[in-house]
């Protein structure tokens, strides 16, 4: 295989960008994630993929929901405070606001549309699992167009 076609092409395939919310049993805690798609009419599930040795996916597994956060197209500042790894004071919001709902996962303030949803399957696929969550609640903040990674210079995968 070419494996430079191979990451150019994987990394033309059209992929959003949200603020995935967990929460473990005395924490919160969210990451940058794309590798989303929705998988499921009725029930209503979308598939997330997830990299193993994460914080994230262990509190996944913990806390077996998810919220799903949409942002604007000036929010990429939001984005980067979720690229990296915990800091070590374990601050990883900082002046970013959240609510819990339904689920007890993250909803920023600044959402435009949230999803949250509850784990019912993890498939572990190679470096990464894949986990399916049931989508049990859904609101439109704002009817806006929300960033998506090809407005940005970001890459994940490939
Ligand atoms: C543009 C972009 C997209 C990303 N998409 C994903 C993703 O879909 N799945 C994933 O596991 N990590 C993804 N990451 C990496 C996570 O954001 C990063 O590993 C996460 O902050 C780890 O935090 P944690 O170890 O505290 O859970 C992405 C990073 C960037 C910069």
């Amino acid at each position: 295989m070419n494996e430079e076609a191979k990451k150019k092409i994987l990394r033309k395939i059209p992929y959003g960008l949200y603020v995935i919310g967990v929460k473990g049993e005395n924490a919160c805690h969210a990451f940058t994630g794309s590798w989303l798609s929705q998988c499921s009419m009725r029930p209503p599930k979308v598939m997330l993929g997830v990299r193993h040795g994460t914080h994230s996916l262990d509190l996944l597994k913990e806390g077996k929901a998810f919220s799903v956060n949409f942002l604007g197209k000036s929010d990429t500042k939001v984005f980067e405070q979720f690229f990296k790894a915990t800091p070590s004071n374990g601050d990883r919001f900082g002046e970013i606001a959240f609510s819990l709902k339904k689920t007890g996962t993250p909803i920023l303030a600044k959402s435009i549309h949230y999803l949250e949803c509850v784990v019912s399957d993890i498939l572990e696929v190679g470096d990464h699992s894949v986990v399916v969550g049931e989508v049990v609640e859904a609101e439109v903040v704002r009817d806006e167009p929300p960033l998506v990674m090809s407005d940005t210079p970001w890459h994940y995968g490939g």
